[in-house]
C-alpha cells in the first residue's frame, strides 16, 4: 500500500481537551508492568472499579484479553511480544485521546519494550507502574496453573523462567504485593492516581 494515499483525519477529530471537558476528568495511562501473577490484572480491576465510583471514566487495556482478540495471531518470541505491546500502546493512545483514564496491564518483560509504549502514548501521559513479587512467590500463588505447566516443560518462554524479565529502573511507582495486601496496594494506588486524572 502506498502510504501517500492515506489521510488520517485527526486534526479534524474533537481533540483530547473537548472531551476531558466533557468528562471533567485528565487522561492519563498508567502501564502495570511485572511477572504473570505479581497482582497486575487484580490492581487494575480494583482501581477501575474505585475510580469508577469517584466518577472518573477509565478503561482496562489488559494483556489475556488482548490476547484473546485483537492480539490472536501473537505468541510470545520476543518480536510478538513487541507487536503485542505496540498494537496495545496504540489501542492506549486512541482511549487517551478520548480522555480516559487506560489501566494497561502487560508483563512487558522488556525496558525496550515499555520504552516504545512511553514513546508512542507520549511521555507526559505514561506513568510506569511495577507491580512487583518475586518469581517464587508468583509461582506459588499459581493463580492460572500456568506455573505449573512450566515445570511440566508445557509452556516454552516462560517469562522470569525461560525468557527474561527487565525489572524497571526508575518506575513512576513500584507496588510490592508480597508484603501488602490488594486491598492495601490498591488504596495506595486510588491516592496516587487520583490527584493526577481529576480536573
Ligand atoms: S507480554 O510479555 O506481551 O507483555 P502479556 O501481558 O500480553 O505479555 O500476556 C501475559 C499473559 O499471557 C500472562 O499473564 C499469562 O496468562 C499468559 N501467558 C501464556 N504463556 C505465557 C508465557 N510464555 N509467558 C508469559 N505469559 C504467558
Amino acid at each position: 500500500m502506498n502510504p501517500n494515499n492515506i489521510h488520517p483525519i485527526n486534526d479534524r477529530m474533537l481533540q483530547r481537551s473537548d472531551k476531558e471537558g466533557m468528562l471533567g476528568q485528565k487522561g492519563c495511562v498508567f502501564w502495570f508492568c511485572g511477572l504473570s501473577g505479581s497482582g497486575k490484572s487484580t490492581l487494575a480491576l480494583n482501581l477501575e472499579r474505585d475510580l469508577h465510583n469517584a466518577g472518573i471514566h477509565s478503561a482496562v487495556l489488559d494483556g489475556d484479553n488482548l490476547r484473546s482478540s485483537l492480539n490472536k495471531d501473537l505468541a510470545f518470541s520476543e518480536n510478538d511480544r513487541a507487536e503485542n505491546l505496540r498494537r496495545a500502546s496504540e489501542v492506549a493512545k486512541i482511549l487517551l485521546s478520548n480522555g480516559l483514564v487506560v489501566l494497561g496491564s502487560f508483563i512487558s518483560p522488556k525496558k525496550e519494550f515499555r520504552e516504545f509504549a512511553r514513546s508512542i502514548i507520549g511521555k507526559e501521559s505514561f506513568r510506569e507502574i511495577y507491580v512487583k513479587a518475586p518469581f517464587e512467590t508468583c509461582q506459588q500463588r499459581d493463580v492460572k496453573g500456568l506455573y505449573a505447566k512450566v515445570q511440566s516443560g508445557e509452556i516454552k518462554d516462560f517469562t522470569g523462567s525461560s525468557s527474561a524479565f527487565e525489572e524497571p529502573i526508575n518506575p513512576w511507582l513500584t507496588i510490592e504485593t508480597d508484603s501488602e495486601s490488594p486491598e492495601e496496594s490498591s488504596k495506595k494506588l486510588f491516592d496516587r492516581i487520583i490527584n493526577e486524572v481529576r480536573n
